[in-house]
């Protein structure tokens, strides 16, 4: 049974990234996966203190607090379901919190061994799910490419993205016309192991 992790990343807990998540996972469930949900505005956690000691004495983050749970259970999954509003241009200040401390998964040679550079058993899934307010699609277009290209390098060696667009208030996700159907079907693929092949450049070392 394929293991699927989702980190809501808005404060709103039925904002339209949280239904537009919501539906993934239930589609992810109805396909048989294991679905766990962390809502990070929930929990009490800090971002990376820098303080290099997952890269000298440790294998994990020793920062002890809400996100260990969560590290751990992102360590262990098969596919990683991240949702966010559009914030400045940029993912939640909780999802980006939670995505440095993601720093603690890569290897101390990252830099420089290409074929070494997880500590996770690569061949994950990392679904991206993103609520725009703002209409034009080429408006911040490159949260999920960019993330994705690190995920990559943390062994999400397979990506998906629903991002819908000209969603501002809440009910806006509820509101579109099969958006809530495209994200079922999405998770259905996502816990069926359906995702699309790598598609981002060779990481240039
Ligand atoms: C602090 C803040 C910053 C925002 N910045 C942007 C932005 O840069 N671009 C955009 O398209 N929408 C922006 N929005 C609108 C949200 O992306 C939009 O309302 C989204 O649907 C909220 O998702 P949620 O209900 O899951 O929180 C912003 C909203 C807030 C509250």
């Amino acid at each position: 049974m394929r293991r699927v992790v989702c980190l809501l990343g808005s404060a709103r807990p039925r904002g339209n990234s949280a239904v537009m998540a919501g539906a993934v996972c239930r589609g992810a469930a109805e396909a048989g996966a294991q679905v766990e949900t962390f809502a990070l505005n929930a929990l009490d956690f800090r971002g990376c203190q820098g303080c290099m000691a997952c890269k000298k004495k440790a294998e994990a983050c020793v920062l002890d607090d809400g996100l260990t749970p969560v590290l751990r259970a992102v360590a262990g999954c098969d596919a990683l379901v991240l949702a966010t509003p559009v914030y400045f241009g940029e993912v939640s200040s909780q999802l980006k919190a939670f995505i440095d401390r993601t720093y603690s998964f890569l290897t101390p040679d990252y830099a420089l061994n290409r074929a070494h550079r997880t500590r996770l058993t690569p061949g994950k899934t990392l679904c991206f799910v993103i609520a725009q307010g703002h209409p034009r699609e080429d408006l911040f277009a490159d949260i999920f490419p960019r993330y994705a290209y690190f995920f990559n390098w943390l062994g999400f060696t397979e990506n998906r993205l629903l991002r819908a667009c000209r969603i501002y208030h809440p009910g806006d996700a509820e509101a579109r016309a099969g958006l809530l159907e495209q994200a079922a079907a999405l998770g259905r693929d996502v816990a069926l192991g359906q995702g699309e092949p790598d598609w981002l450049p060779p990481v240039r070392s």
